[in-house]
């Protein structure tokens, strides 16, 4: 059994590979020899074109993985292109960005019950449609990886975010489930030999501001929030065989902001 950190060869199907932190995945996975299946809502153009410009050598599939004949279709040009899948990466989440905004005031006393179930259909049910529609493409050695966040681990302390601005409860309760579903898929298909593990990522810097940034890296023990290029190493890790024995774990990468 190869127990060395190696992807090449392996064929990766990443969602939500066209943001922040898809693309900077999908380059990384590239550098390592991997075919990387990139899958995300935006336009294939558009698509195309963001893993172009982050010099990420994918083969694009439009697809919302909230919906089940989206991805039976998806997953059936997939089969034909690449006849099956070693590895998944469950990316693809709504994740309201305090850089943009955010949530524009809206607080958890008058969430619209509309967007906190269309975002829970993104964060939850649609880890669990592309796994129950991708399952079929893997074979024994696969590996399923949930990218999680401390906020499924703990609450934010809106005291760090700018005023008028709340990190929904959604979010965190949609990645808490995920930390589930991985353990749930892990008893449920160990018996075919394909793993499940999630990562639980804390915060990446992406343009927050000075102030935000500051008040962040103060909760946090390694002083800083990740670079993303960070988030790489684990996935990789997970992705390879040297993790053969490794199923149903959550692995934290957060610069130790929930061990305190
Ligand atoms: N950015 C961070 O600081 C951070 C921290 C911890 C965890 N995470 C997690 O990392 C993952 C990526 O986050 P990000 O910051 O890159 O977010 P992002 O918003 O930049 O990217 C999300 C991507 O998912 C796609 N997407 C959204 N809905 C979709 C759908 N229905 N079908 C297919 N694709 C869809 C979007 O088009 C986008 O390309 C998320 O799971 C997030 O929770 C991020």
């Amino acid at each position: 059994m190869n127990q060395t950190i190696s992807i090449r060869g392996k064929r990766v199907a990443l969602t939500g590979a066209c943001g922040f932190l898809g693309l900077s995945l999908a380059r990384a996975l590239v550098n390592e020899g991997a075919s990387v299946i990139a899958l995300d809502i935006l336009s294939p153009t558009e698509g195309k074109a963001r893993l172009a410009a982050a010099n990420a050598d994918a083969t694009y599939f439009q697809c919302d993985i909230t919906d089940e004949s989206a991805l039976h279709e998806a997953a059936d040009q997939i089969k034909e292109k690449f006849t099956g899948i070693d590895v998944l990466i469950n990316n693809a989440a709504f994740n309201p960005r305090v850089e943009d905004g955010g949530n524009n005031g809206i607080t958890f006393e008058n969430y619209p019950i509309e967007k906190w179930e269309k975002e829970l259909r993104v964060n939850l049910t649609g880890i669990m449609l592309v796994c129950r529609t991708l399952y079929p493409l893997m074979g024994s050695g696969a590996s399923i990886i949930n990218i999680a966040s401390i906020y499924g681990v703990v609450a934010p302390d809106q005291r760090i975010y700018p005023a008028g601005f709340e990190k929904p409860a959604v979010y965190g309760a949609s990645k808490a489930a995920v930390l589930n579903i991985t353990k749930y898929l892990a008893t449920l298909w160990g018996k075919n030999g394909v793993r499940v593990n999630a990562i639980v990522f804390g915060g990446f810097e992406n343009d927050q501001s000075p102030e935000f940034v500051k008040r962040y890296s103060e909760k946090t023990p390694l002083g800083r929030m990740a670079k993303p290029e960070e988030a790489s190493g684990i996935v990789i890790f997970l992705a390879s065989d040297a993790s053969s024995y490794a199923t149903g774990s959550i692995v934290t990468v957060d610069g130790g902001f929930t061990a305190w």
